[in-house]
């Protein structure tokens, strides 16, 4: 079967059985290249010895379950993992360059190699040298990591098979190349046989292979998804590069949930770990001020308070302008048509500007009734009663609707000095949490109960 789809389009990274001089799937011209495997390998034992044969679930012997999973001892990272790290997988670890990948990964493979595992951390965008002093100023100088500066995959791999490691960390995968692929190094053709390559060696040796891929323009990992199909663990870290918060967020494991999170903060000596987020994301909030408001989210397993900031001002351009930080452009526009729809509160002709603080970065349906509180206090002048934490998901017709893990987002509020909440009615009853709870079944009783006004 594979052996049909021997010719891929180095631009989009789509597989055709016969050469063409223009990708049927984006368009492109003369991107079509003819592509040989690499290793044939011996016939892998790569899921077990009875490869392809179906078996019975319940047959599944003791030794083909997962061996168990390693923790660093870091408690963020191994959170986002799923809780450790597990032989014969691939993880890929995505985020913009500068962020902090390597040194995040530095970290990580020095705390496993401590924990027992061997490790090799591969570069090939530092020297070792470099990657060593990065290691000094970590403090890390002494850990039992084992160096190698390369990026011809053929070299890797052999490499690999002789070093036999636990966990292999490839920065990055942009820079490795396979001297059987006729592209440039860092193209979609290079990047995804590279990635299964290495996604074979982690499956058929045991071994857990963590590659660091750069986010494009488009931000995306080498363009297409390629390479987010083949591993088994999509991490992307992120953050502000002013702000000196990094978030470690799973978006797709097959060891444990995804949308979990892990916060990191950037210091002068490498990522420490930031056991309690809503501290960190309410630090430096004064009195209530007009146009904040602190929504009570979740985030993977757990609840996490952040600031929603909105700024209304009247616009001086005949577009007025609609900006977005850290949430969906496409769900304020939604917001301010059910306020105008629903409650009779326009903006036309004033300029909207909302912003996550701290750099975090939500998704959550939960924070429609924040964003919507946050926005109408921007633009009434009017703060909110301090003390107060706002969540709730708003619908087309301006009803409230309950959300999920109510509980969890009022104990943590709860925990952080909150005295009172404002939420859908409906739901499961909030009761246990001590706070004084207003419960609203639409956006415009909200109006007229916060802001006096309809
Ligand atoms: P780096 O891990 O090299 O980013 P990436 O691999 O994602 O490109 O980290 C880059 C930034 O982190 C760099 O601008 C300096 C900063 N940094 C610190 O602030 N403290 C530190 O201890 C280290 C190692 C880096
Ligand atoms: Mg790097």
């Amino acid at each position: 079967m594979a052996k049909s789809l021997s010719f891929t389009c180095t631009a989009c990274g789509a597989s055709f059985s016969k050469w063409s001089g223009r990708c049927d799937a984006c368009g492109e011209w003369n991107t079509i290249t003819q592509e040989a495997p690499l290793s044939a390998g011996p016939a892998s034992k790569t899921l077990g010895s009875r490869r392809g044969t179906p078996v019975p679930l319940s047959d599944l012997s003791a030794a083909e379950a997962p061996p168990a999973r390693t923790s660093s001892g870091m408690g963020e990272l191994d959170r986002v993992l799923g809780g450790g790290l597990v032989p014969a997988s691939a993880i890929l670890v995505g985020g913009d360059p500068g962020i902090g990948k390597s040194t995040l990964l530095l970290q990580g493979a020095a705390r496993f190699a401590q924990a027992g595992l061997k490790t090799v951390y591969v570069s090939g965008e530092e020297a070792s040298a470099q990657v060593r002093m990065r290691a000094q100023r970590l403090g890390l100088a002494e850990a039992p990591v084992k160096l190698a500066a390369a990026t011809s995959l053929r070299d890797i791999l052999t490499t690999l098979e002789t070093e036999a490691p636990d966990l292999v960390i490839i920065d990055s995968i942009q820079t490795v190349w396979a001297d059987n692929v006729d592209s440039a190094p860092g193209s979609v053709a290079q990047v995804r046989a590279a990635a299964h390559e290495l996604t074979t060696f982690a499956k058929r040796k045991g071994a857990s292979v963590v590659m660091v891929g750069h986010v494009t323009k488009e931000g995306q990992i080498a363009g297409p998804r390629v390479v987010e199909h083949m591993v088994d663990t999509v991490l992307y870290f992120e953050g502000e590069r002013g702000h000196q918060f990094r978030i470690l967020r799973s978006v797709k494991n097959r060891f444990g949930p995804a949308d979990e999170i892990g916060v990191f903060e950037m210091t002068g000596s490498g990522l420490s770990e930031v056991a309690n987020p809503s501290e960190l994301f309410l630090s430096g909030r004064g009195d209530p001020t007009p146009g904040s408001v602190v929504f009570s989210g979740i985030e993977g397993t757990r609840p996490v308070l952040v600031e929603m900031q909105a700024l209304v001002a009247p616009t001086p351009h005949s577009q007025p302008r609609r900006a977005v930080v850290g949430w969906d452009g496409a769900r304020l526009a939604m917001i301010l048509a059910v306020l105008e729809a629903r409650c009779g509160i326009p903006f036309a002709g004033l300029d909207v500007y909302l912003n996550v603080a701290g750099g975090m970065k939500i998704s959550e349906p939960a924070a429609d009734l924040a964003v919507a509180a946050a926005l109408l206090s921007a633009r009434e002048d009017a703060s909110l009663p301090a003390e107060t934490v706002v969540f709730g998901e708003i619908s087309l017709s301006g009803a409230l609707r309950p959300v999920s893990q109510t509980e969890n987002r009022l104990k943590e509020a709860q925990k952080l000095g909150f005295t009172s909440a404002i939420l859908p009615s409906g739901g499961k009853p909030g009761g246990s949490s001590g706070l004084s709870l207003t419960r609203m079944g639409d956006l415009t009783a909200f109006v007229g109960e916060v802001f006096g006004a309809g």
